[in-house]
């Protein structure tokens, strides 16, 4: 019976589908979150079907699922990867639709920034908790056309290092949290629905979407399964910062 559990975010498509399957080769218990269902015939697999748009519901999962199966002291390990995501509107901030920007938030920035926390608190003090925010190069500077997701993206990032910074503080309700690490994880440029979805914004006629059309044209698209070996490293490691961030090849 494996004793390390991963709850990954976004496992029905993509970089979580293929980390939901590595994950579950090397022996680590999965629970797969996302709106549609993997077809995952493993016995160590769980997936809950779940719009983390809806934060109403997410709360509901987090406080009546999630936290008793992270909180279970049985798992020598416990992981999250907040790796669900929506790719942005490639509408410039001129073109803001506020709800729409609000939707986009609550997935990208909202949802994960929660599920860290509810981790945090619940996964018991001694247990080794390994958080994986999957980021982007858009964390780090505007991009025409992206500035919604970049946004999200940024916000996560901080969020993440605010959390390690809180892990690590005498400051913390209940004291420091020993052996807990955070790890931003740019994947580079990888060939997924998401890119699919990017290249072809407005029936391919966006103004935004011409770098997605020149990232496939010029073969820079990275397979899925190439991608998540750093993730994969990180949750099995032991010492580190409480917070570090890389880039696929760099
Ligand atoms: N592909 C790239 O080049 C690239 C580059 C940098 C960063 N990233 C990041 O990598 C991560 C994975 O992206 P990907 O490229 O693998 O994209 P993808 O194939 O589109 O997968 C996205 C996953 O997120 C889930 N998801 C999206 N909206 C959701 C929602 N409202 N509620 C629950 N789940 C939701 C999707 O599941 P459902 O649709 O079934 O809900 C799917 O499983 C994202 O964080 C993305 O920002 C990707």
């Amino acid at each position: 019976m494996s004793d390390r559990l991963a709850v990954v975010t976004g496992t029905s498509s993509g970089i979580g589908a293929a980390l939901a399957r590595r994950l579950l080769e090397e022996d680590w218990t999965v629970v797969g979150i996302s709106r549609s269902k993997i077809e995952l015939d493993h016995s160590g697999y769980e997936h809950l079907v779940l719009d983390l748009g809806n934060l109403h519901a997410l709360q509901t999962l987090a406080e009546k699922r999630l936290a008793a199966m992270l909180a279970d002291h049985r798992w020598a390990r416990v992981g999250l990867v907040n790796n669900a995501a929506m790719g942005g509107t490639q509408r410039g901030i001129e073109d803001t639709d506020p709800e729409e920007l609000a939707w986009l938030l609550a997935i990208n920035t909202v949802a994960p920034t929660y599920l860290m926390g509810v981790a945090a608190r619940v996964v018991p003090p001694a247990t080794p908790l390994r958080i994986v925010n999957i980021s982007s190069g858009a964390a780090h500077r505007g991009f025409p056309g992206l500035g919604d997701y970049c946004a999200s993206k940024a916000a996560l990032r901080l969020a993440g290092m605010s959390l390690a910074e809180e892990l690590d503080s005498d400051g913390r309700p209940g004291g420091r949290r020993d052996d807990a690490r955070v790890f931003s994880y740019e994947p580079g440029v990888v060939d997924t629905p998401m890119q699919t979805r990017a290249r072809s914004a407005s029936g391919g006629e966006s103004p935004w979407a011409k770098p997605f059309r020149d990232f496939k044209a010029q073969g820079l698209l990275e397979k899925p399964e190439v991608v998540i070996g750093p993730v994969v490293e990180f949750l099995e490691s032991d010492d580190g910062p409480a917070f570090e961030e890389s880039r696929f090849g760099a």
